[in-house]
């Protein structure tokens, strides 16, 4: 169905083609994520897709894209995906709003300022080293469990200087899954009293978050009361929580669990990724074993060093393009708007795919191809760096983007200088779009580096 034209030149937006009666667009969605929102491109730069019988109007552009995550006021709220969050993170920032949203953004900040990154790196570090500590040559490792549980580890000792004690990052991992699951299937139901059914799906998705939370209230209990001077992020907001700084308890314990989330789950995809395109281009690995030698020698990686690996940077660059972990962001409008011409009516369900968009052929050469070297500057000609934003922008912009950067350039280093990974032969790798889009059934032999 084409857009509909309205008076002064605003249209509806059209109706993507084969929906289904009752589940609306959902089994289209559900079979190929991205193969649909790509095909949705021709029909327009806004097109509606219904989700049971809910419309979502989907962006194409990452223009448009842009202009709602920028836009002023209070047009657009937080949407679907964060509202069906909630179970988990709370008030936590991911979801909160308007006042709130500043003073929680504000009171985090500091946390996430240059500085302080650099001094999270001997920790980041010696997370991955515990981790590949256990490996021994010929072992076979479930990537995305490993890239997980060294992506809490780096994440509770750098960011929030804590020890989880024995068996909590067990429990959190365990947990992981549930949550992620839950969250995406109460976003797709087609009807809201789904979630009340008593589906597995449904039990291990409050059993999922009550667990995080029960983790999250040992970490208060062992830190609280405790006099360290250190400025680490749980010290922060526990002393925001002692001097009423609008942080009460469960607040407080919101922001814990949405920072330990937000922050490892999409780290850990990231790298399972990167760790997966690397061993399938052997060039690319070359290049970037060869940087590390030249450059770092025997040492391990300093803050410093990073910046002095641009092959590596590109690496993960290329693997936050094609691999892009938020697949599905959603926004809610407040009021009647138009939106690059299409009228958008209040209450309405906005929605967008960094993934789909960072393949855009429109946009990117060979979209579906992992070529680091389309990052040379050489290579830049007429490209807008406004088309790749794997951290979004505006007010939600992600805070742990420089972290996150440097977790990953600290992970790679420190594992490829001693490792060498390859796939297990017959392993089948498929996306599986969660909250992020993890690397399922990607099975990985490690052998010692030089072989
Ligand atoms: C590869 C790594 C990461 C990617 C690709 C990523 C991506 C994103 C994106 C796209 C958003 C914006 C969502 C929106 O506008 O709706 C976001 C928000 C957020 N991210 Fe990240 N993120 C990463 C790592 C991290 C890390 C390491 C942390 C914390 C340590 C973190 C904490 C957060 C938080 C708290 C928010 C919510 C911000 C707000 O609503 O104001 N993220 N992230």
């Amino acid at each position: 169905m084409a857009a509909s034209e309205l008076p002064g030149n605003i249209v509806e937006p059209a109706v993507a083609p084969g929906r289904v009666a009752g589940l609306g667009h959902l089994p289209r969605l559900v079979r190929d994520p991205f193969g649909f929102f790509l095909s949705l491109a021709e029909l327009g730069d806004v097109v509606t897709i219904l989700i049971g019988r809910k419309p979502v109007h989907l962006i194409t552009t990452p223009r448009l894209v842009r202009s709602v995550l920028l836009a002023g006021g209070e047009v657009y709220r937080r949407g679907r995906v964060f509202e069906k969050a909630t179970k988990t993170f709370g008030g936590g920032v991911i979801v909160a709003e308007g006042e709130a949203h500043r003073r929680q953004r504000r009171l985090m900040q500091p946390a996430f300022g240059r500085h302080r990154i650099a001094s999270y790196v001997p920790e980041m570090r010696a997370a991955v080293e515990r981790g590949v500590a256990k490996w021994r040559p010929g072992m076979v490792l479930d990537i995305p469990r490993v890239t997980h549980e060294m992506a809490v580890d780096s994440l509770v000792h750098s960011l929030f200087k804590a020890d989880l004690g024995t068996g909590a990052a067990e429990r959190i991992m365990g947990a992981f899954p549930g949550v992620v699951s839950g969250i995406m299937a109460h976003t797709l139901y087609p009807a809201d009293w789904m979630e009340r059914l008593p589906l597995g799906v449904n039990r291990r998705y409050q059993k999922s978050s009550d667990e995080v939370r029960a983790v999250v209230d040992d970490v208060v209990a062992r830190s609280a009361g405790s006099d360290s001077a250190e400025a680490s992020l749980l010290n922060v907001l526990l002393k925001a929580h002692e001097q009423g700084d609008g942080y009460d308890e469960a607040l407080l314990r919101d922001e814990i669990v949405t920072l330990l989330i937000a922050g490892s789950e999409t780290v850990a995809t990231t790298l399972a990724w990167v760790l997966h395109e690397i061993a399938g281009h052997p060039a690319v690995e070359r290049e970037v074993v060869d940087e590390l030698t030249a450059e770092l020698d025997d040492a391990p990686v300093q803050p410093s060093d990073l910046a002095r690996l641009p092959v590596l940077d590109r690496v993960i660059k290329e693997a936050l393009r094609l691999h892009t972990p938020n697949w599905l962001l959603t926004r809610r409008t407040t009021e009647p708007t138009t939106l690059g011409g299409y009228r958008i009516p209040a209450g309405a369900e906005v929605g967008f795919s960094l993934t789909a968009l960072h393949r855009d052929p429109r946009v990117f050469d060979s979209p579906q191809a992992f070529e680091p070297d389309r990052w040379l500057d050489d290579n830049l000609a007429g490209f807008s760096s406004d088309a790749f934003l794997p951290f979004g922008v505006g007010r939600h912009r992600c805070p742990g983007d420089t972290f996150a950067w440097a977790e990953l350039g600290v992970a790679v280093a420190t594992i490829l200088r001693d490792w060498r990974l390859a796939h297990k032969p017959g392993a089948k790798v498929r996306e599986l779009p969660m909250v992020t889009v993890q690397p399922s059934g990607l099975r990985m032999v490690v052998q010692r580096r030089p072989l």
